[in-house]
């Protein structure tokens, strides 16, 4: 210390000194006086702005604050949710800026993640009254898109949960390629909010038989996504494969599961940027092969094998028989049949025997509604018991 402020005191280099000295001196008042003004002008647009709402023009350039500002705006265009569901994109253009992972992967800011409810509808939601009640509560947690018949035209009150959250959407198919489409418009729509961070898709005739705390735990601590993939060696399994698919796809990859999916986000991105696998499902799984059957559970299979828990938390009922699923109404909703639905399976979760097998079940009709919200409380734990009208 003592030595630095002797050579300073020293004197050793003289010349440079009193140079050195004058012109920052001037420098620095010249400055001081741009400093005081751009602060003067800031003062005044910062009022203006404030209670006139006036955007000064001589802020932008003198404010030095301004780029700080901007910063923190851009990070923020990044993190929020888009403010409108009903953008211009083209399938190609949504799935490109849906494919976007940051590399670094610690979140910068405090993340919440969401889950997000995809539906896949033909157009109105009968149950909505069971989901609204089932989300009741959880704001800040959930996230819904709906993918209906462009044609349908939603009318929900501005309170509820469903309340534009439709998608841009387009003819969908059963059995063909157009069904897997709308999949991924669903899924590439709701990754574009970087807090959702599982993916859930369901049709108008699903119910949730948990009560959300019980079904985000149940997300958010898995190590797997819920992708129905099985090697069914039968001919509606491996005799729908195709040769031709080889080599990107082969035989002993082939893989057949129910559509109904509930995938994490890094599963989501990797269905949405998929251009691989796409071309040879939409060429060679036509008609009888049923591409919503297999084209999800082979490609992940493939992609991603080690993430899958090769089952589907949504629960159907083959038993009937036939081409399709049973359809449960009013009749069929009584305490013992939610029961059986909720505990009646073994499974693996991260690894461990559990008989919390299914979250979801499908199919219920319009007429399930008034018992399903009359026994929601006691037996699937949501809901407020209703008062009895008479007292
Ligand atoms: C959800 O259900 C579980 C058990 O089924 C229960 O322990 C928990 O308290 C419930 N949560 C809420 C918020 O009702
Ligand atoms: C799976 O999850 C459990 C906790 O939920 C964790 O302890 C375990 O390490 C995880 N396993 C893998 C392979 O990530
Ligand atoms: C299919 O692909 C897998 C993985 O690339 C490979 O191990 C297997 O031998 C292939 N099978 C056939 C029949 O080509
Ligand atoms: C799911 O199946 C794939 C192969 O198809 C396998 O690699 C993976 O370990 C399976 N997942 C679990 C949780 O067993």
């Amino acid at each position: 210390m003592q030595s630095r402020v002797l050579t300073l005191e020293d004197g050793k280099e003289p010349l440079q000194r009193p140079q050195a000295k004058a012109l920052p001196m001037r420098i620095v008042k010249v400055l001081a006086f741009f400093l005081c003004l751009g602060i003067v002008f800031s003062a005044i647009s910062v009022y203006l702005t404030r209670y006139y709402g006036v955007y000064s023009v001589v802020s932008k350039p003198l404010v030095g604050l301004q780029p700080c500002i901007e910063a923190m705006d851009a990070l923020t265009r990044w993190i929020k949710p888009p403010s409108s569901l009903m953008h211009t994109m083209s399938d190609e253009e949504l799935l490109w800026r849906a494919s976007f992972v940051p590399r670094v992967k610690k979140y910068p800011f405090q993340r919440v993640p969401k889950v997000a409810f995809l539906f896949l509808t033909i157009g109105p939601l009968p149950l909505a009254p069971l989901w609204e009640t089932f989300l009741k509560g959880n704001e800040g947690l959930y996230s819904v898109y709906i993918h209906s018949l462009p044609s349908y035209r939603a009318e929900f009150p501005s309170s509820s949960a469903f309340y534009h959250r439709q998608i841009p959407s387009q003819v969908s198919e059963w059995g063909k390629m157009s069904m897997c489409d709308a999949e991924r418009r669903l899924l590439a729509n709701a990754l574009l909010d970087i807090s959702n961070e599982w993916f859930i898709l369901l049709s108008e005739s699903c119910i949730p038989v948990y009560n959300f705390s019980t079904i985000y735990q149940y997300f958010m601590r898995s190590n797997y996504s819920y992708v129905g993939a099985f090697d069914d060696q039968g001919p509606f399994g491996r005799g729908r494969y195709n040769i031709l698919m080889a080599p990107e796809v082969n035989i002993s990859q082939w893989r057949k599961g129910s559509q109904w999916f509930e995938v994490n986000r890094e599963l989501a991105v990797t269905m949405v940027r998929d251009t691989i696998f796409y071309p040879k499902f939409e060429a060679f799984c036509k008609p009888h092969c049923y591409v919503d059957e297999h084209y999800f559970p082979t490609m992940l299979t493939i992609e991603a094998p080690h993430l899958l828990a090769n089952r589907t938390v949504t629960w159907v009922d083959w038993s009937r028989g036939g081409a399709h699923p049973a359809t449960f109404g009013r009749v069929d909703i009584t305490e013992g049949f939610l029961k059986r639905i909720r505990e009646g399976n073994t499974c693996l979760y991260n690894d461990q025997p559990t008989d919390i097998c299914h979250l979801f079940a499908r199919k219920f009709s319009p007429s399930a509604l008034e018992p399903l919200l009359q026994l929601a409380p006691g037996h699937l734990g949501f809901g407020d018991r209703r008062e009895d009208p008479g007292t």
